[in-house]
């Protein structure tokens, strides 16, 4: 498992088919804390009647994070389930993550989400990152998180991936964020 290519590829960008635009976009926008930057609808060049496609990004040094499609016919699926655990059964995305670039601004954007009354479905130490999981509106997994240094993981990414610490998610100690961390020595 060892890196071979350090200018190998990356993934940079996700479009996710949405039953309620305009509540995704508040999740987007006011929860993770993007901004919107484009959209293709009946009114842009390219854009056509019913189609309302809109992107976000964190920084405006990136063209486009993510992309919002809104689905045709809601009417078919059933409501959401916000209840997303890890290990369930299905396929697909399991989660997805959003890196905030310091433990301050992680520390924020959780206040926005308990403000929000977005739930915490998990909260933990990940051995390279402190994350926590939440369901957006169509019960997608989101991971909130910021990256521990690299000399706490980068010995040994497998047993850093292999480590979890759960952390409160509930009371007022579901804000507060340890800053021992666990280092991860080559194996
Ligand atoms: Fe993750």
């Amino acid at each position: 498992m060892a890196q071979t290519n350090p200018n190998g590829p990356t993934l940079q960008h996700l479009a996710l088919m949405v039953r309620d635009i305009d509540a995704s976009h508040r999740f987007y926008t006011e929860a993770v804390g993007f901004e919107q930057c484009g959209k293709i609808g009946a009114d842009t060049p390219t854009g056509q009647r019913g189609i309302d496609f809109r992107f976000y990004r964190g920084a405006d040094d990136r063209h486009h994070d993510i992309a919002l499609v809104q689905i045709p016919d809601p009417s078919v699926f059933p409501p959401a389930s916000l209840e997303w655990e890890m290990i369930e059964n299905k396929l697909g995305i399991n989660h997805f993550a959003i890196c905030y670039p310091s433990r301050e601004d992680f520390l924020e954007r959780l206040k926005v989400l308990r403000e929000m009354g977005i739930e915490f479905r998990q909260r933990g130490n990940h051995g390279m990152t402190h994350s926590v999981y939440v369901a957006d509106p169509d019960g997608n997994g989101v991971e909130f998180l910021y990256e521990l240094p690299e000399s706490v993981w980068i010995d040994n990414v497998n047993a850093a991936l292999n480590y979890w610490e759960p952390m409160d998610t509930q009371s007022e100690e579901a804000l507060d964020d340890p800053t021992e961390y666990k280092s991860f020595a080559p194996s």
